[in-house]
């Protein structure tokens, strides 16, 4: 077997933490009952109580897309509409899903730094009530991010209020939701349940998990289609167990937080040398996990060749010479020293 170095690509590149490889060997004990009607089941369930309150209703699914798109076939009908950055994950990443499966229209909005703000999102609710039109249905955000930016708290109220002002949800993609709570130093609640999110997307495996993510209704009566969706959709796990006591081992205790406040710290360590490395600019501001940076086109292949890993960083944007780079749980100090002495002398 070849050696596999650490590089910057994804956070989906790095393995799962050591503490949930036991948490699924602690699980892996006699017979359980399958498709979640089992203890470990619902101890994780209890978890995500603890975090977001008595009435979440928190459905686990294989991965962050089948989350997404099954979030919004709960909360849209084909008619209707979702309103989202134009970089947004389920917008440009996730091959046509949310159309196809949840047979939504996206109405894409252009942002400076992929944050939706309630202004934007309001110009795009139009024609409410013409049969013409697809209805706006959805606010979605992604929280990180897809830029590495997070939103405050009180701009999360904003976009739910305006939302329930025109009977409509908001749904947060949060796939590096630990990321911003751990970045802003606040509950995981604060940018939920307490701002007036209606359902998101919980991130798993970008935080450490072998595999799982979640979907959490924050409003009663929301969920009640969705086991049949989950279904329909085979993001219904027989093996539920194996997805729940991950689950429980992130959220039960500190790691959700650990792991994301390592990987935002790497990030922060990185951002600060790059900022001091002539010709090298970051592209966006590094409040998260990710760093944008973009450098001179001749040296990204020139970086690309010096890092050990098979693919150490992605071009995020050819033209302007944009790479995105992302710190995972177990990302290194020596990783990104590496990486900016790499940098300073490729440029
Ligand atoms: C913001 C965001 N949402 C959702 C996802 C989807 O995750 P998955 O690849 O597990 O479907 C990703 C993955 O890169 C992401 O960055």
């Amino acid at each position: 077997m070849t050696a596999h170095p650490r590089g910057f690509a994804s956070d989906n590149n790095s393995g799962a933490h050591p503490e949930i490889l036991a948490a699924i060997a602690a699980a892996n004990e006699g017979h359980v009952v399958a498709y979640g009607d089992d203890d470990y089941t619902a101890a994780a369930r209890g978890c995500f109580r603890q975090h977001f309150g008595e009435t979440a209703e928190p459905y686990m699914v294989f991965n962050g897309t089948g989350a997404n798109v099954l979030a919004l076939e709960a909360l849209a009908r084909p008619y209707e509409a979702v309103i989202c950055p134009a970089t947004a994950h389920l917008n440009v990443d996730e091959c046509g899903a949310p159309e196809r499966i949840a047979g939504v229209k996206l109405l894409a909005v252009e942002t400076a730094d992929g944050k939706l703000t309630s202004d934007l999102a309001a110009e795009r609710i139009t024609r409410v009530g013409d049969q013409h039109a697809s209805q706006p249905r959805v606010v979605s955000i992604s929280q990180a991010t897809e830029l590495g930016t997070v939103y405050t708290p009180d701009e999360i109220s904003a976009l739910a209020e305006l939302a329930h002002e025109h009977e409509m949800v908001l749904h947060v993609d949060g796939a590096r939701l630990a990321n911003a709570a751990a970045a802003l130093d606040v509950p995981l609640r604060a940018l939920t349940t307490d701002a007036g999110v209606d359902v998101f997307s919980f991130g798993g495996t970008k935080n450490g998990l072998l595999v799982g993510d979640a979907v959490v209704f924050l409003r009663p009566g929301l969920a009640q289609d969705f086991p049949f969706i989950r279904k329909q959709s085979m993001q219904l796990a027989s093996k539920m167990r194996f997805l729940a006591t991950q689950f429980e081992a992130l959220l039960g205790g500190d790691l959700w937080h650990r792991n994301a406040s390592h990987a935002n710290a790497m990030a922060h360590r990185l951002a600060d040398a790059i900022s001091g490395i002539d010709r090298v600019q970051l592209a966006y501001p590094v409040q998260a996990n990710g760093v944008f940076a973009t450098l001179p086109g001749e040296a990204i292949q020139r970086l690309g060749d010096a890092l050990p890993a098979s693919l150490p960083f992605y071009v995020w944007d050819e033209v302007a010479g944009t790479i995105r780079l992302m710190c995972t749980w177990d990302t290194t100090e020596d990783d990104v020293d590496g990486l900016v002495a790499a940098l300073a002398a490729a440029v």
